[in-house]
Order: C-alpha cells, then structure tokens, then sequence
C-alpha cells in the first residue's frame, strides 16, 4: 500500500504531522509513505506548484492525503503559478471528480455550533459537489471592453456527461444513507443549472428507491442554517458545493472538523483512488502557532483508509478515537479549548 502525503502551506505541515502520528500509531502492515511538494512551497522550491514529481509521486500511490495550499506571498503571481493550482491541478488531472464532504455533529458539540444546541444536534448530511467542472474550469481571463473598461471573466458549464456522472455517485450514497437527496442549482437564473436539474431528474429514474428534490442554491443556504437536519445527501455543482460545505462546516462548530474525499472512476488493488483533504485552507492567520485543529486533516485519513485502502475498522477507530477526545473535552481554540495542535493529535493517538 504506497500514500503520498502533501503538507502544503501555512497550517497544512502542523495538521500533517499529526495525521501522520496518528497514521504511525495504526502500525499498517507495508505501508509505503512518500512525501512530495506542492503549494507556494513546491513553488519556492521547483518554480512550480504542482511539479511533474508530485504530479508522478501521487499517479503511483493509491492515495493521496493533502494539507493545505495557499499562501498571501503568492497572490501576485500568475494565476497558473499560485498555490491553489496544485489542488486543482490535482483535481483534474487524476479525475477526481467526486468530493465527498460529510457533516455531522459530534455528541457534546452540540454547543460549539453557530445554531441553536437543538437544531445543530439534528445534523448528519453530506455534500456530494462535482470537483472537474463548473466555472472553475471554464475559460477566463481579463480584456478590455470597447469603452476602455476592464472585465474580468469566467465561464461556466457542464456538459450532461459529467452532471450525469456525479448524479450516479450522489443517488448511491443516498442508498446507503437515509435514500433522500437533494439536488442543489440556480435553475431560475442560469442555462448550466438547468441543464444540471433536468439531467439529476433522468438519472433519478434509475433509483427510485431515493426521494429526490431540487432547491435552489439562495434557499439551500438559508435552510441549512433554518433547519439543516432535513438534509441527508445534497448534490450540487462545484462553486456552490465550494460555498455551502465552508457554511456546513459551522453548523457543526468549527471548520476544522471537516474532512473531504476527492474520488474518480480508477480501482485499485484496496479500493479507489482518491485524494483526501480538509475542506478548509491554509490558515495564514493562524500558521506558525499551534492553534490549527488537525482533526480535519485526521478524519480525512480515516476517509483514505475507508475509501482507498479498505481498512474500515482502522478508519473506525481513528474517528471513534476523534470522538472520544472531543467528548473528553479536548478543544482548540476554534472549539473555545486551549488545546495546542500537538496536544490534539497527542490525544487522538492516545484513545486510538
Ligand atoms: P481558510 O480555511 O484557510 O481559513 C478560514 C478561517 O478558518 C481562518 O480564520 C482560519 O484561521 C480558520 N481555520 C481554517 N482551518 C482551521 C483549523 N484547522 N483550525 C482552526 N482554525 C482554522 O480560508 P481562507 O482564509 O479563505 O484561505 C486561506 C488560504 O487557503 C487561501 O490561499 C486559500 O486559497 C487557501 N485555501 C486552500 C484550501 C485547500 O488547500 N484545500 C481550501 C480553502 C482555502
Ligand atoms: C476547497 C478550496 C479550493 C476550492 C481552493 C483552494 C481552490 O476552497 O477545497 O474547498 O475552491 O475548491
Ligand atoms: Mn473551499
């Protein structure tokens, strides 16, 4: 079994070496670590911030666990050149184009939530979002108009393949959830979003098994924070999916607790190929300090073991090993504890 860890940027080596504590203390028979660049650190290093090595290190591993990217120095390079590139690089160059992002309120947490203790208690949802397309890959860039203006612009599709596609992997989680999906788009205002709704509607033919309904985005954000608990899988494209996950995240009390999997269609010998990451950044604000919650980074191993290497119980034990240290009162400061990033992998690694 060969995992490619990549640290990034500001937060991204803290949260990392304390997944990798946690990865060392599950002892996994032959597994193979390799470690490679990318961010404003591989740019730095290489000139680049998805270098062709890394690119290589992650098509030979059968997954990849990635920190976070992004870095304030950076915002002035060209856009090919900034961190984020190597994420995104990532994306779509491996065909990841699946991103699981689960939220569910942790027992005892139900205070650290945005929302009142009752509504948050009611959360266990998971945002499908399609990570290959939308406006994120369309053609851009700045012009002048006629007049003299600038204009920046992007464009945003989908072509019915790949709505189709993401609709297949959101109906068949809902299957083996609670078989209720909600698809979510801005089919009033935008011709992508209509396309988006009448393909969710086809393929639903195929499962009928699963209740679906479609809501629009304005809507989605408000009645997750109303009453996020109706939710069970919610589909949605790119953007918006970027958007409600980063708000999900403080219905259930701090973004450092959200983990993701980015899944394409290549198999390997344990399970899919996939790259696994925090829905949060880099942190700039607080990197360099300690503070950084490595939780999300830690679910997000149990995700690889889960997804990549089939090794349920061992990503059972890691969140249950979460769980435990939440529910024993180990906080940080974005969960209002004192707890440094050191003490709250030390404490994960202790209850594994
Ligand atoms: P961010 O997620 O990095 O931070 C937002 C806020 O949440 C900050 O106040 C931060 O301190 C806090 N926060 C984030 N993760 C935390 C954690 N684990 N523990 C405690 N607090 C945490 O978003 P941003 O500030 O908008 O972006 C910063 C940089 O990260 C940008 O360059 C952005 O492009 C990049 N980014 C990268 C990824 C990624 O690599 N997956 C995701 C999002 C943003
Ligand atoms: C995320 C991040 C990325 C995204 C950025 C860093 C490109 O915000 O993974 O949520 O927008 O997908
Ligand atoms: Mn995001």
């Amino acid at each position: 079994m060969k995992i490619a860890l990549f640290a990034g940027d500001g937060i991204g080596p803290e949260i990392m070496a304390e997944a990798r504590r946690v990865l060392d203390g599950l002892d996994l028979p032959g597994l193979v670590i390799f470690e490679g660049d990318v961010g404003g650190a591989a740019y730095r290093r290489h000139g680049h911030p998805l270098p062709e090595e890394t690119l290589e290190m992650a098509r030979a591993a059968e997954a990849v666990l990635f920190g976070a990217v992004g870095d304030p120095s950076c915002d002035g390079l060209e856009r090919h050149l900034r961190p984020e590139q190597a994420i995104l690089g990532l994306r779509s160059e491996l065909g990841l184009f699946a991103n699981l992002r689960p939220a569910k309120t942790f027992a005892g947490l139900e205070n650290m939530s945005a929302l009142r203790p009752e509504i948050a208690s009611e959360i266990d949802l998971l945002i499908v979002r399609e990570l290959n397309g939308d406006v994120y890959f369309g053609d851009k860039g700045m012009r002048e108009t006629v007049d003299g203006r600038r204009e920046g612009w992007d464009a945003m599709s989908y072509a019915e393949d790949e709505v189709r596609r993401i609709a297949h992997i959101a109906f068949r989680a809902a299957q083996r959830r609670g078989h209720r999906l909600t698809s979510v788009d801005k089919a009033n205002v935008l011709e992508t979003s209509q396309l988006w709704r009448d393909v969710v509607t086809e393929v639903a033919s195929e499962y009928p098994d699963v209740a679906l309904d479609h809501i629009y985005v304005d809507n989605a954000a408000m009645q997750l924070v109303r009453d996020p608990g109706q939710f069970d899988v919610m589909v949605t494209g790119n953007l918006f999916g970027d958007i409600l996950s980063d708000q999900a995240s403080m219905c259930v009390g701090s973004i450092g607790l959200l983990a993701s999997a980015a899944l394409g269609e290549r198999r390997t010998d344990f399970g899919t190929f996939g790259m696994y990451e925090p829905i949060h950044g880099s942190a700039p604000d607080i990197a360099g300090q300690g503070k950084a919650n490595p939780m999300a980074m830690i679910l997000s191993l149990a995700m690889l073991l889960r997804h990549s290497l089939g090794r349920e119980n061992d990503a059972l034990r890691v969140e249950q090993a979460v769980s435990a240290a939440l529910s024993d009162g180990i906080r940080g400061a974005d969960l209002g504890g004192t707890a440094s990033t050191r003490e709250i992998g030390g404490a994960v690694v202790e209850r594994l």
